[in-house]
């Protein structure tokens, strides 16, 4: 058996089908490149037959990315399979990934299909994707509320097919350690048995919060591939954390006695970039990449580390990229700011950074100091926004309990500015229908959030939003000390870039 455990990442694939994460093909490159600087083993795109931003996606990810293997997921339609393998064309490897489900309940009430029809479907599938690309993953969906006997029988169909790696997929995160242990025991002696060109997998959700511990619980029963996603984040209650069955095999090598190809010191900024383009915050307490996951709160533990790390450390905070902390301030010039980008290795060109040092310089002068993260999230909102017709100049707001809240909200077009006054029923209702028509595109407000980049009275805030204009949506990002204003430069970068793509009042209707 290998010693090798790939790492299958499938942050822009599940990970994105978590609730209220749209992120766009720009976004999704972004994190792929991210993805193989963290250096894992195959990257899973997308669902290309999905939609045609995910066609997009996975075509542009196949074409710009290098490092990992290129997945796209597709159901047993022919036209899936056809529309992975057109979108994985300029890949300079990878995968089609090929699933079905086979529980009972999914056939009958999903698929309609029976088992033998299932067992015509995988065959036939995974043979013509396999007429594309040598490299073929095969899934049962649900795998483990399905007959066992079932799982076995559709896995070896698939080998026999082509297939040469065996996902099992704990698709509503419904097993247990030890019951899942015997199924991929199964697997691996029954599927794989000596076939060496078979790699077994595992693919687990979170929703009873088992989702790492099972899939660590395969690597003894042979699996030696296990997918994951950036933060956990995905359906429901999310997958299993690509960066916890990192550490976990890195740190506990003795326990595993696997090797992976990952260059830790990515991870938190692997996390960091998935948090702030999907808008999905990483709670404080999360292994590895939690704010707090290196803090020591009580005097014993602070006593004892700075005494030894290694009385309360099990892993070294800089092994997973946690770097020591920068922070600028009011003071701080362009070299300054340039030497902070050049150590979190972020490149803007000279537009780019022009426009961040000049909003850096507005937030520093009415916070003060600013840290990483802010400094990270003002850039984000600052480099390669789709510049448009309006820029936010400033915001005016009246209200309070009395009165209707109204926002005048002045906006640069070329050379001259405008305001535009509307009332609404909170304040940035009303900076949104102000700035709507301004533009005069009809827009609904399908998302909005807001993530505290630091803490204090005086805190700064990150606002995404996605907006919906006609059939497509579009998202904007803003950063302020004041939420308003932040929602209203989110809302004008959304609206720039519907604008940009030739939205009107007509096309929108
Ligand atoms: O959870 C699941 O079953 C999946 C499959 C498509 C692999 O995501
Ligand atoms: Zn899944």
């Amino acid at each position: 058996m290998s010693d090798r455990l790939i790492i299958f990442d499938t942050t822009l694939r599940d990970g994105e089908q978590a609730p209220g994460i749209a992120l766009s093909p720009d976004d999704k490159v972004a994190i792929a490149h991210q993805l193989a600087r963290l250096q894992v083993d195959v990257v899973e795109a997308g669902f290309a037959a999905s939609s045609p931003g995910d066609f997009t996606a996975v075509q542009r990810i196949a074409r710009e990315v290098r490092g990992p293997k290129i997945a796209s997921l597709a159901r047993t339609h022919p036209g899936d399979i056809d529309k992975a393998a057109e979108a994985l064309k300029d890949a300079a490897e990878r995968r089609i990934h090929v699933f079905i489900s086979t529980s009972a309940i999914h056939m009958e009430s999903m698929l309609r299909m029976t088992e033998s029809e299932v067992l015509k479907a995988i065959v036939e599938s995974v043979k013509r994707a396999k007429s594309y690309c040598d490299d073929v993953e095969f899934s049962p969906q649900d795998a483990t509320r399905t007959n066992p006997d079932f799982v076995i029988a559709t896995c070896q169909a698939a080998v026999k097919a082509g297939a040469t790696t065996i996902n099992i997929p704990d698709t509503v995160g419904y097993a247990m350690p030890a019951d899942f242990v015997d199924l991929m025991k199964r697997v691996y002696n029954e599927v794989r048995g000596g076939n060496e060109d078979v790699v077994v997998s595992t693919h687990c959700h979170n929703d009873l919060g088992m989702a790492v511990a099972n899939s660590l619980s395969a690597i003894h029963a042979g699996a030696r591939q296990i997918e994951g996603a950036i933060n956990g984040i995905g359906e429901r209650a999310g997958n299993t954390s690509t960066e916890e069955i990192i550490m976990a095999v890195k740190t506990r090598e003795d326990y595993f006695g696997v090797e992976i190809g990952a260059d830790t010191t990515q991870i938190v900024e692997t996390s960091r970039l998935v948090a702030r383009l999907t808008g999905y915050p990483v709670q404080y307490n999360k292994a590895v990449v939690g704010r707090n996951a290196f803090a020591h709160e009580s005097g014993i533990h602070q006593h004892g580390v700075l005494r030894d790390r290694l009385t309360y450390e099990i892993m070294d905070p800089e092994a997973v990229g946690h770097r020591s902390m920068i922070v600028l301030g009011k003071h701080s010039g362009r070299a300054a700011f340039a030497d902070a980008l050049y150590k979190m290795e972020i490149t803007l060109d000279d537009e780019e950074f022009s426009r961040a040092f000049v909003r850096f310089k507005e937030l520093a002068d009415r916070k003060g100091e600013i840290g990483e993260e802010g400094l990270r999230a003002i850039v984000a909102a600052q480099a390669g926004i789709e510049l448009g017709r309006f820029q936010l100049v400033g915001i005016h707001l009246s209200g309070g309990d009395h009165e209707v809240p109204t926002a005048v909200v002045s906006l640069r077009h070329g050379e001259e500015t405008s305001q535009f006054e509307a009332s609404g029923d909170g304040m940035v209702n009303a900076a949104f229908v102000a700035i709507q028509d301004a533009f005069g595109i009809p827009a609904t407000l399908l998302d909005y959030r807001v993530s505290p980049l630091t803490s204090g009275a005086d805190a700064m805030a990150e606002v995404n939003v996605i907006v919906q204009v006609g059939a497509d949506t579009y998202s904007g990002r803003g950063v302020s000390t004041d939420v308003v204003e932040g929602s209203a430069q989110a809302i004008v970068a959304a609206l720039n870039k519907a604008d940009n793509s030739g939205m009107t009042a007509e096309t929108a209707e």
